[in-house]
């Protein structure tokens, strides 16, 4: 965890939210149990500065939420790309299509509304890049199920894979951060990968399919 002061300060130094993203963020604290889930402006832009770097044709993400990071994401697409972001929780259609909409990028994003593990199988493309944001117990699940959709050369960029950093304190032993731990490790260790974790946030992994 980073201080308040510290957070400020890498918010004053980075290039602001467009305001359609300042006005999710506001909205996504007003109307969500759990607003924290959402990318925000540093990891967003983050996300944003990826995308234009890769240029992909095909993104993937898992989890959607409000849909910071699904516009992050979707800004950096060419004419021709585009986006599936997949989301289980279907109260939250509205404000993600809204948000799209008010962003310009509803013709470059496809919702798709269900179970990640159900909806990822019955995708018929492949992808640049795979942002897997959804349920922490199923990362492992989720990096098996979309490796072959990811081109050669692709990316995977896992998030909350510190999980509050109680992977490296073995008090924690609950579902979740032994998932993040097994994740963790089985990126490490697969040879089809290079990857670097990065301590953003709530820890980034960065993973290219060699
Ligand atoms: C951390 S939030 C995603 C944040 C978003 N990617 C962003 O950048 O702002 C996780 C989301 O995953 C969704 N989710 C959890 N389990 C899921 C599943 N099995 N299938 C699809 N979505 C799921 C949750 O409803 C939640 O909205």
């Amino acid at each position: 965890m980073i201080s308040d002061e510290l957070e400020r300060y890498l918010q004053e130094h980075s290039s602001p939210p467009c305001e359609t993203l300042r006005n999710l963020e506001r909205k996504t604290y007003l109307e969500t149990l759990f607003p924290r889930m959402m990318s925000g402006h540093i990891q967003g832009k983050f996300l944003e500065m990826i995308s234009f770097m890769i240029r992909p044709l095909r993104i993937l993400e898992i989890g959607t939420f409000t849909g910071y990071g699904a516009v992050s994401l979707a800004k950096g697409l060419p004419e021709n790309g585009l986006l599936v972001t997949i989301e289980q929780n279907r109260e939250l259609e509205d404000t993600i299509r809204e948000v799209l909409d008010k962003a310009g990028l509803s013709a470059k994003v496809n919702l798709i509304l269900g179970n990640a593990r159900h909806e990822i199988e019955q995708l018929d493309d492949t992808f640049d890049l795979v942002f897997i944001d959804a349920d922490k117990e199923n990362y492992s699940l989720y990096y098996d199920l979309v490796f072959d959709k990811v081109k050669q050369g692709g990316f995977i960029l896992a998030d909350n894979v510190l999980w509050s950093q109680k992977v490296i304190d073995p008090q924690f032993n609950d579902v979740e951060t032994k998932a993040m731990r097994e994740f963790n490790k089985k990126v490490a260790g697969d040879e089809r990968v290079e990857q670097v974790l990065l301590p953003m946030r709530d820890g980034l992994m960065l993973i290219r399919k060699i």
